[in-house]
C-alpha cells in the first residue's frame, strides 16, 4: 500500500505546502543496496574516559570501510555519531554524553546514525548501574529529536564480548537498520561463540532456513533477504497459498512446504521433512500470523483460540520439537515475530497483543535454554509495517500509525526482513534474549 501523503510530500505543490502548514515531512530513508558504502561519509567516534570499546570500535568500524574522524567536522555532515559510554561509572559522568553530542548533533546527516555503547546494567552495581540505566533515556530522548530519516539506538555490551558487537554495530550503521529507531539492544556474554562470517555481503552461506508464512507480507521479504545473505529458504505456508508460496521459492531459489503449523503433527512433520532433506536446519523464523480482531465483549472462543495457537501455541510446540530432537543445528537461530501491539495493547486486538506478549515471553524463557544448547533466540517486533495487512486499516487509523512515530511513516517489509537477517547471521551469536522493534519510534508503548 503506497503512502499516499509521503509521495505528495515530494511533489513540487508538496514541497512548497507542507513547510507552510508546518505538516509532517517524513524523509525518504535510505535502503540498503548490494554494494552500497556503509555510510555516506565519515563516523565521528568519541570515549567518555575510560571506556573499554574505543580501541575494537575503531578498527571494526574502518573494516567495515568505514571513515573514522576523532574531531568533528567544520563543514558538511557526519554520517554516523558512535559514542563509547562504557566509562561512565556515575551520575556526574553522564555529562560526557553532553560534552560529546551536544556541539554535534544538529550536524547528522540524512539517514544519519547515532549509536551509543555502554555496559548492560544488570552486570554492574551501584552507581555504574544507574548511570548506564540512565543512558536508556538519553538515546531515546534523542531519537526523538533527530531529523532528516536519522536514527539513535543504545547497545550494551557485556565485557568480554567487545569483538562480537560487530554484526550489531554494522547493522545499526547501515541502511539495513532504515526503520529501527531507538532501541536497546544487548549483546551478552557468549561473544566467544561469534565468528565473523568468511563474506559480510553473505553471510549465510551454507546455512538452511526456515520462514513460515513465507507465501506474501514480511514472510516473502525475510525469505528474499535471507536467500540474498547466502541462505537456502524452506518457505513454508499453509496449502490455500500454495501458488504464491511456489512463486516466492522459486523467487529465491529455495523450496516450498506446504504446512499448517497449527496441526498436531505440524511439529513431527516439520522435523522429518528438515532432517531428510536438509540434515537439519540453521535459522527458524517464526512469521506466520493471524488477526481476528473483535472487542473482547464480541470475540469468540474460536476467534481467541485461533489466534493464539497460531501466534504462539504452534510456535512453541515446532520448537520444543526441533530442540529436543536436535534438528536445529548448533549455533542455530529461533527468531519471532512479535508486535508492538504485544507492547502497547491495542483496541480490539486483546487475542493478538496476548499472543504476541506471549512471543516476548517465548524469547525470555528461551534464551538461556538456547544459549545452553548452543544457538539465540531474539525477536523482531514491527510497528507499522506497509502490507496487505495493514492496507486494510481504516484510513484515519492508518495515517495514525504512519505518523505518530519519529520516523513519520510506515517500515517496509523489507525493514523487518533485514533486523532478521542480523539474528540470523553467525556473527550475532551474542545477541541473544533481544527483543527489538521495528516501528520507526512509534509512540505507541514507547
Ligand atoms: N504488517 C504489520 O504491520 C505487522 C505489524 C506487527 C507484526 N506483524 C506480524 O508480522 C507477521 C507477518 O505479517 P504480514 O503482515 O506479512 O501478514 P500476512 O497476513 O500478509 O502473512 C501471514 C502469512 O502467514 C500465513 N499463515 C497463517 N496461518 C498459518 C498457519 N496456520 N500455518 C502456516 N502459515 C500460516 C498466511 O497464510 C500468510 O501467508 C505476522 O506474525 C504479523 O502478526 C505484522
Amino acid at each position: 500500500m503506497a503512502d499516499r501523503y509521503q509521495q505528495f510530500t515530494k511533489t513540487p505543490v508538496g514541497k512548497f505546502v507542507v513547510p507552510k502548514l508546518g505538516l509532517p515531512n517524513p524523509a525518504t530513508l535510505r535502503r540498503y543496496k548490494p554494494g552500497q558504502p556503509a555510510l555516506e561519509g565519515p563516523a565521528l567516534l568519541g570515549a567518555a574516559p575510560g571506556g573499554r570499546l574505543e580501541k575494537t570500535l575503531k578498527s571494526q568500524l574502518a573494516d567495515a570501510g568505514i571513515e573514522v574522524i576523532a574531531t568533528p567536522l567544520d563543514q558538511g555532515k557526519h554520517a554516523a555519531l558512535v559514542f563509547d559510554a562504557t566509562g561512565i561509572t556515575g551520575p556526574e559522568q553522564l555529562r560526557e554524553l553532553h560534552n560529546f553530542f551536544q556541539p554535534v548533533i544538529r550536524k547528522v546527516g540524512s539517514s544519519g546514525r547515532v549509536v551509543v555503547l555502554g555496559t548492560p546494567p544488570e552486570l554492574v552495581e551501584g552507581r555504574e548501574r544507574i548511570a548506564q540505566r540512565a543512558l536508556e533515556g538519553f538515546v531515546r530522548s534523542v531519537g526523538k529529536e533527530l531529523k532528516r530519516g536519522a536514527t539513535a539506538q543504545l547497545v550494551y555490551v557485556a565485557e568480554g564480548s567487545e569483538e562480537a558487537a560487530e554484526s550489531t554495530l554494522r547493522f545499526l550503521l547501515s541502511a539495513k537498520s532504515a526503520f529501527v529507531d531507538a532501541q536497546v539492544i544487548r549483546v551478552g556474554t557468549h561473544g566467544k561463540t561469534a565468528s565473523a562470517p568468511a563474506r559480510w555481503d553473505k553471510p549465510l552461506q551454507g546455512k538452511v532456513a526456515l520462514v513460515t508464512g513465507a507465501s506474501r507480507g514480511i514472510g516473502a521479504a525475510i525469505a528474499d533477504v535471507l536467500a540474498r545473505d547466502g541462505a537456502h529458504v524452506v518457505a513454508l505456508d499453509i496449502p490455500a497459498q500454495g501458488a504464491d508460496l511456489s512463486k516466492v521459492a522459486n523467487k529465491v531459489g529455495g523450496s516450498s512446504l506446504q504446512l499448517d503449523i497449527t496441526a498436531p503433527d505440524a511439529p513431527e512433520k516439520l522435523a522429518e521433512y528438515l532432517t531428510t532433506r536438509h540434515g537439519g536446519v540453521d535459522i527458524v523464523v517464526h512469521n506466520a500470523g493471524i488477526t481476528r480482531d473483535k472487542t473482547l465483549g464480541n470475540m469468540t472462543e474460536s476467534g481467541w483460540d485461533s489466534v493464539i495457537s497460531v501466534n504462539l501455541a504452534s510456535q512453541l510446540a515446532v520448537n520444543d520439537k526441533l530442540l529436543a530432537d536436535k534438528v536445529l543445528n548448533s549455533n542455530g537461530r529461533i527468531i519471532g515475530v512479535s508486535s508492538i501491539a504485544g507492547i502497547a495493547g491495542n483496541v480490539g486486538q486483546t487475542n493478538y497483543g496476548t499472543s504476541k506478549a506471549g512471543v516476548i515471553g517465548m524469547i525470555d524463557v528461551g534464551a538461556p535454554q538456547l544459549a545452553e544448547y548452543g544457538g539465540t533466540i531474539n525477536a523482531v517486533a514491527p510497528g507499522f509495517i506497509e502490507t496487505q495487512m495493514t492496507a486494510a486499516v481504516p484510513l484515519f487509523i492508518r495515517e495514525g500509525g504512519r505518523r505518530l512515530s519519529s520516523l513519520g511513516q510506515g517500515g517496509l517489509p523489507v525493514d523487518v526482513a533485514e533486523t532478521i537477517a542480523w539474528y540470523a547471521s553467525p556473527a550475532s551469536a551474542a545477541v541473544n534474549g533481544n527483543v527489538v522493534r521495528v516501528c520507526g519510534q512509534a509512540l505507541l508503548g514507547a
